[in-house]
């Protein structure tokens, strides 16, 4: 198929299809990006600019990264440094970098639905790098990939997300892309952070930490997100962890192959312990690996690169 979609705002408008065709265009750049030049002229001329306006590590040095090995200029913006402290709005912020010529914008935020906001503003690729609560794509994207490395097919797989549901754009977006694949997802932790009304998703909801772990071929943990939460939703962490947190005694609830994933950043001794987080089982720093080759992915084909001649330049 050939892609035509100018902006990456979220998992849940894209087809099986389209998900697929990113997987197999980052195949592509993880193979270049095993060689010993990593770098292609894919965007050479073109300037990238993350706004990066909510703290981050992985996403935006893997999205400096992906920029830089497909030879585009990358500037990245920081809130603190920017003018947003003066109380610049992002409609102008966003005008202002249009006037600087720049071909794409990468924008994290924390207001839920900003990536689409600043999409209707602009003319250049937005790509969502987080907005809040609502989604985190290129994190489904990369999750996906990094268990499709492992796994045939996704279809009929059982993944747990475990953890802070509610708040989380990670959990979201991996619903989408998790479902549209065929894997079968389950999300468990706290009810009051993991109600039943995601059921409308197509997923299983389950409060028992056993019974969400015990066929699971994947179990994605998450962080508690005390930055969106307004209100208490259980006790203490210490209560959650007593109740949710992942040991490794707890670990063998879950089959011996399963994966444990987790996008951080991690607390550790609250949602995982140390011991589990570093263990062989665990594919963590396998999903920041790939967060490179998923991210040239979506930066090459929004801004109009084409999969034919991705494979002519990669033989
Ligand atoms: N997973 C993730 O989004 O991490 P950062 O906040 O460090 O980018």
């Amino acid at each position: 198929m050939e892609w035509t979609r100018k902006d990456l705002i979220g998992i849940e408008p894209l087809s099986r299809e389209e998900i697929e065709a990113i997987f197999t265009v980052a195949s592509g750049f993880k193979r270049i990006l095993g060689r010993s030049v990593k770098k292609v002229p894919a965007l050479r001329g073109k300037t990238i600019v993350n706004l990066f306006l909510e703290p981050s590590t992985r996403t935006k040095l893997a999205f400096e990264m992906a920029a830089s090995r497909l030879s585009a200029d990358v500037i990245t913006v920081n809130a603190d440094a920017s003018s947003f402290v003066k109380g610049e709005t992002l409609k102008d912020t966003a005008r202002n970098i249009c006037a600087l010529n720049a071909d794409m914008i990468v924008l994290r935020h924390s207001a839920p639905g900003s990536a689409k906001y600043l999409s209707e503003i602009v003319d250049v690729p937005v790509i969502n790098a987080g907005d809040g609560s609502h989604e985190h794509p290129t994190q489904a994207l990369l999750d996906n990939f990094t268990m499709l490395e492992h796994f045939d097919s996704l279809e009929g797989k059982k993944v747990t997300i475990l953890g802070d549901i509610l708040f989380s754009r990670v959990a979201r977006s991996n619903i989408f892309s998790l479902t549209k694949l065929g894997a079968e997802v389950t999300v468990a932790g706290p009810a009051t952070l993991v109600p039943k009304t995601f059921e409308s998703m197509g997923v299983k909801v389950v409060h028992d930490l056993k019974t969400a772990l015990a066929d699971a071929d994947v179990v994605m943990l998450l962080r508690i997100q005390h930055e969106r939460q307004s209100s208490t939703h259980f006790p203490s962490l210490g209560e959650y962890t007593s109740m949710f947190g992942i040991n490794k005694a707890r670990a063998k609830w879950l089959k011996p192959e399963a994966l444990i994933m987790h996008p951080g950043p991690i607390n550790r001794g609250v949602e995982i312990d140390s011991e589990l987080a570093d263990s062989d089982r665990s594919v963590i720093l396998e999903q920041v690996t790939n967060g490179i080759a998923t991210r040239m992915a979506v930066l090459y084909l929004c801004t109009g690169g084409s999969m034919s001649a991705l494979e002519n330049s990669a033989e």
